[in-house]
C-alpha cells in the first residue's frame, strides 16, 4: 500500500529545532515523582499552534498521563484537530518512543504526524506516525 505521507514536505531542520525546544521546556515540568522521567511533548498543528504537554504521574500509578496525550488533549479542547508535528522530549539519555497508546491517540487525529524524539544525547529518530503504527485501526474501521 502507498505511504500518504511518502511525499510530504517535512518540516525543516531549525522547524524540529523548535520545537524539541518546547518539548524540553515542557518536560521540565513533569509530574514524576515515580518513574523521575521527564517527558515533554510540543504538537504543531496545520495552523502552527504549538501545544506543549508533560507527563504527570499519580499515586494510583495506572492514573498516570503520557506527556503526548496531555498537548494532545490541550489542542483539542482548545478546538484543534489537525497536527504536523510533534516532538517528544525526554530526561532519558536515549529518544524515549511513544508509547502504544499515545501512538493510538494521536492517529485518530493526524495518521501521517511527523514524528520526532530526541533524548537528552545520542541519536535522534524521526518517523511518520503511520511508520509507528502500521495496519492502524481508526475512525474508518467503525463505518
Ligand atoms: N511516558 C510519556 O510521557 N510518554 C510516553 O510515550 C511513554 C511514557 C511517561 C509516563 C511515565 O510518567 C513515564 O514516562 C514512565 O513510563
Amino acid at each position: 500500500m502507498p505511504d500518504p505521507a511518502a511525499n510530504r514536505p517535512q518540516p525543516s531542520p531549525d522547524a524540529i529545532q523548535d520545537l524539541l525546544r518546547v518539548a524540553f521546556a515542557a518536560a521540565e515540568l513533569a509530574h514524576s515523582p515515580y518513574s523521575k522521567i521527564k517527558v515533554g511533548a510540543a504538537l504543531m498543528s496545520t495552523d502552527g499552534q504549538v501545544f506543549a504537554g508533560c507527563n504527570v504521574e499519580n499515586a494510583s500509578y495506572s492514573l498516570t498521563l503520557c506527556a503526548e496525550r496531555v498537548a494532545a488533549v490541550k489542542a483539542i479542547s482548545a478546538g484543534v484537530t489537525r497536527f504536523e508535528s510533534i516532538a517528544i522530549a525526554s530526561s532519558l539519555d536515549s529518544p524515549m518512543m511513544p508509547c502504544g497508546a499515545c501512538r493510538q491517540f494521536l492517529t485518530e487525529f493526524a495518521p501521517d504526524l511527523f514524528v520526532v524524539v530526541q533524548g537528552k544525547s545520542g541519536p535522534r529518530f524521526q518517523a511518520r506516525l503511520g511508520g509507528l503504527l502500521p495496519h492502524a485501526f481508526g475512525p474508518r474501521d467503525l463505518d
